[in-house]
Formats: C-alpha cells, sequence, structure tokens
C-alpha cells in the first residue's frame, strides 16, 4: 500500500511526546526540552517511514507494546542521540595527551612500557575520538605498543560506523597528512573518495555498547585514561554527577579524565582534582 506523506505534516500530540521524553531520559539520560520537539518529529518521520507506518500514535504502540523485545526501542534511541564528532576535535586534548599525560603515565608508573595502557572513549560515536587516541598512542609508542581504547556508545549504528572504520576524505580533512599516511589507506576505486584505517589500528579498537545511565558498565576493569566528552550536555546536573561518579569509580587513582570544552564539573562531589582546562586527574 502508497504511504501516505500527508501524514507527515502532522504534530506529535503533547501527550506522545512526554511518552517518548520519559522514555529517553529513564533509558538513557537524555532530557527532551519542549523546545526539542520539531527535531524528535523529524528523526521519528524517518523511522515510521522505514517501518512503513504512518502516524505516530501507530509508531508508540509499536515500540512500547510489551509483546515485542526492545528491538525497536534501541531504533528509537539510536534516532534520538546527537552524534556530532570530528577527528582531534578539542586538539590541545590530544597535544596534552601526548606531551604531557603519556610521558607522565610511562615514566612515573611503566604505564604503556611495561604494563598495558587502558584508555576509555566513553562517548565514541562514529569512532573520530578514539581513532584519533589509537592514533597518538600509536605515534608514542608504535602501533605494537601495550594499549587498548575501548570505544563505547549507546547507539548502535554510530558503532556499527567505528568498527568499519572507513571515512569520506572530506571527513578525514583535520587528520595531519603524516598521520594519515601512516595509518589510512585509500578505496582502490578513486571515484568513491574513501579511506580507511590500517588493520593495525583497527586492532587497538574495541567497539561495544554500553549505557553510561546504567548501574555496571560493559568495561574490563579500571582504566588509565577516560575521555568523557561532549556526553554529559545531554543530562540533567543530577544524572551529570552520578554518572561522572560511576565513570570515576572506573578510573584508576592517578589516571586522567577529558571532559568537553563547554562541560563543567564545578559543584559535584567528585574523586578528581584539576590538572589542566576540563582535563582531571583521579585521587
Ligand atoms: C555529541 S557526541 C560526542 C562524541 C565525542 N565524544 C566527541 O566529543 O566528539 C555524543 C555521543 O554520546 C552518546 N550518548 C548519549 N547518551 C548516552 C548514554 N546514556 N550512554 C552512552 N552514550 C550516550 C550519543 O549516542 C553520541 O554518540
Amino acid at each position: 500500500m502508497p504511504i501516505d506523506d500527508s501524514i507527515f505534516s502532522q504534530q506529535l500530540s503533547s501527550k506522545d511526546f512526554k511518552v517518548l521524553k520519559d522514555f529517553i531520559e529513564d533509558s538513557c539520560g537524555i532530557k527532551l526540552s519542549e523546545t526539542k520537539k520539531n527535531m524528535v518529529e523529524g528523526r521519528l518521520r524517518k523511522r515510521i517511514k522505514v517501518l512503513g507506518m504512518n502516524n505516530y500514535a501507530d509508531y508508540l504502540d509499536y515500540v512500547f507494546n510489551e509483546d515485542h523485545d526492545d528491538v525497536e526501542k534501541v531504533h528509537l534511541i539510536d534516532v534520538i542521540t546527537t552524534n556530532k564528532t570530528d577527528f582531534f576535535r578539542e586538539p590541545n586534548h590530544f597535544t596534552l595527551l601526548e606531551n604531557n599525560i603519556l610521558p607522565q603515565l610511562a615514566q612515573v608508573h611503566g604505564i604503556g612500557v611495561t604494563s598495558p595502557l587502558n584508555v576509555w572513549s566513553s562517548a565514541s560515536s562514529t569512532g573520530e575520538e578514539p581513532y584519533t587516541i589509537a592514533m597518538v598512542l600509536s605515534e608514542f609508542y608504535g602501533t605494537a605498543g601495550k594499549f587498548t581504547v575501548y570505544a563505547t556508545d549507546i547507539n548502535t549504528s554510530v558503532l556499527a560506523t567505528g568498527q568499519k572504520a572507513i571515512y569520506t576524505e572530506d571527513k578525514a580533512k583535520d587528520i595531519p597528512f603524516e598521520y594519515k599516511k601512516k595509518y589510512m589507506m585509500r578505496s582502490k576505486d578513486r571515484t568513491q573518495k574513501l579511506v580507511r584505517f590500517r588493520p593495525e589500528i583497527r586492532q587497538k579498537v574495541k567497539f561495544g555498547r554500553n549505557n553510561l545511565k546504567e548501574d555496571k558498565y560493559i568495561l574490563p576493569g579500571k582504566m588509565d585514561i577516560v575521555f568523557c566528552r561532549n556526553v554529559i550536555i545531554y543530562f540533567d546536573p543530577q544524572t551529570q554527577e552520578s554518572m561522572l561518579q560511576k565513570i570515576c569509580s572506573y578510573l584508576k587513582p592517578g589516571g586522567f579524565l577529558f571532559m568537553g570544552h563547554s562541560e563543567s564539573v564545578h559543584g559535584m562531589s567528585l574523586p578528581i582534582k584539576n590538572y589542566a582546562p576540563t582535563v582531571y586527574i583521579r585521587v
């Protein structure tokens, strides 16, 4: 049956918006204010089209039908999350990592030299952040170095992109030329303008789904460095604090926490002290 596109000029009722908003906040912490209603409608329309449905109410019945498994809930979370990211985003973090933090960890504790270094990119999106970290670590230790970058996110579709490790040349424009030459390869079909990370880098980055709102995280142990950048801005202050407390419990004493430049831990009770702007050390 052809889909009647006119239904897409419909609006999500306030009652349905509240149902969605409560579900998203409960399940992943993301706060959706009334000003986000248009954005939510736009993103849901695409998903509703894919399913061949033609109104929001039917979609909500489908998502929250108790007889169904949680597969559609995962898709719903995938369409609601905002995944903007870049290679070498907030570049001074990577300069600090390379020039100060890695030498300090290596000298003082032998981390990355005699014992392995574990880094967690806790909201990895499509992989630009964890691969940037992996390139910086490879410059420092060599690709045979003892390090692993754990890349987690709640969104299954961004994780699949990260795992493929294929990006457009335009997306890769922020990667220094020398790094591109060393760590990436170009697609054989030059009309496609795609690049992919070499296997040596890909095997250093382990992707997995993890929800920062849940009580337990999928990590194999405590981390030496955690990147938690540009994700807590989506949560309310109480959720931000309890999430950061949990994140700190996965960070070794003396380990480092990187936050986004527009994020603040001001007034929160956390076992960290300031090391550099938006970078903290676990006490
Ligand atoms: C704006 S991106 C930031 C990506 C990267 N950290 C950066 O700074 O470029 C935010 C990411 O947080 C993820 N996210 C949102 N809520 C989450 C949650 N509860 N648990 C884990 N990841 C979440 C989103 O799926 C999205 O990929």
